[in-house]
């Protein structure tokens, strides 16, 4: 997608060829900073404190973070360290262990030697294929958008509400839920996007409404309260998220509210969408409550919100009693029987075992 006019993706292999760049996105939606990764351990960190976040893109960061190791120690006790540091940066995604798993399958036949340069290659190809995944998603989706923008017998545009973001920011370029999207917008259909805030770290206000704005969709934040009363007023005709890990059944892992709004959804009648890529689906389980690690977060990200003063300095602030305990999922939950269809980029699946074996007969286990 473009920033102030120019395609930018959210991660790409530095000028140098030694060293690869990623956005910032700590920094977004004040400042737009590139940061330079050159080793594991610089890889690890990105990924753990989130200066790059989002399913598909934790996995194409540990794509290159192999890349950066196998450049540092491409021995077999490298490999290892390499796999076993990269894959305990953030537990939920389930991309994460995916690309660990493809690059260590990849890289353990061959010669110390030829490892660097295969790790390379293969972390490039999970890159390019996660664009094209996530076309094919907006593909799937905008009949979804177009069919809901024809039932618009009255006009106005057709309001979509997502939660945290599942962007391009989150993948590389693109994005899950807003490939639909930005396709729809890019035709010509009037969309308008309600964006969840997303507590505690505000992925939604932060990062979706910035790149919303930068494409020139047209959007409203909304506190994570607010969306239930917006579809009882009929002010919602769909709701599409984005998954960190899908189960074999259709169970959608996200980010911590996304159930609470399929519940409002399911209540009002208000479809409930998933972009889901095929790197996002955990083959080796069903039951999503159960067997899904949810990542526990630091209290601080609950206790206390960053951003920016009006003399344009950024600042952190405590937002609750000095004592207060805090706890903070990241991740939740919603049960297949919740979800409408999984817009996936071999097109729109029934959330069931059935559903996803149908599309993806290959894949099963
Ligand atoms: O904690 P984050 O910001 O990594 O969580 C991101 C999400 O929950 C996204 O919805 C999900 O990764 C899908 S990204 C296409």
């Amino acid at each position: 997608m473009k920033v102030n006019g120019q395609a930018t993706r959210t991660i790409w292999l530095a000028e140098d060829a030694e060293s690869v760049e990623i956005i910032d996105q700590t920094k977004l939606p004040h400042l737009f900073e590139i940061v330079r990764l050159t080793t594991l351990a610089e890889a690890a960190h990105a990924i753990e404190v989130m200066l790059v976040r989002g399913a598909p893109l934790i996995g194409a960061t540990a794509g290159y973070g192999m890349w950066l190791a196998m450049r540092q120690d491409s021995s077999d006790a490298g490999l290892l360290t390499a796999y076993e540091r990269l894959f305990v940066t953030r537990p939920t995604a389930v991309n994460l262990g995916w690309a660990l798993d493809s690059a260590r399958a990849r890289l353990s036949p061959l010669p110390p030697p030829d490892r660097a340069a295969a790790a390379l290659a293969l972390a490039a190809a999970i890159c390019e294929e996660d664009v094209a995944i996530n076309r094919g998603i907006g593909v799937a989706g905008l009949p979804v958008i177009q069919a809901l923008a024809a039932k618009k017998t009255k006009g106005g545009p057709v309001n979509i509400l997502t939660h945290c973001n599942a962007g391009w920011l989150a993948t590389v370029d693109w994005g899950t839920a807003t490939a639909p999207i930005y396709m729809a917008h890019d035709a010509g259909i009037q969309v308008h996007v309600w964006v969840d805030e997303t507590r505690p770290r505000n992925q939604g206000a932060s990062l979706t409404a910035w790149e919303l704005g930068n494409h020139g969709v047209p959007h409203t934040v909304i506190v994570d309260n607010a969306g239930g009363h917006f579809m009882q007023h009929g002010q919602v005709d769909m709701v599409i998220t984005g998954t960190d890990r899908t189960t074999a059944a259709g169970d959608v892992c996200n980010k911590i509210g996304t159930y609470l709004k399929a519940l409002a959804a399911q209540d009002n009648g208000v479809p409930f969408y998933v972009g889901l890529p095929s790197p996002t689906i955990d083959w080796t389980i069903e039951n999503g409550v159960r067997d899904v690690p949810i990542e526990e977060r630091a209290a601080e990200e609950v206790t206390r919100m960053t951003g920016r003063l009006d003399d344009g300095g950024i600042a952190t602030v405590l937002i609750t009693p000095e004592n207060s305990p805090a706890a903070n999922p990241a991740f939740d939950v919603t049960p297949a029987r919740l979800v409408t269809g999984l817009i996936t980029e071999r097109g729109i699946a029934e959330p069931s075992v059935e559903g996803l074996a149908m599309l993806f007969p290959d894949r099963i286990r």
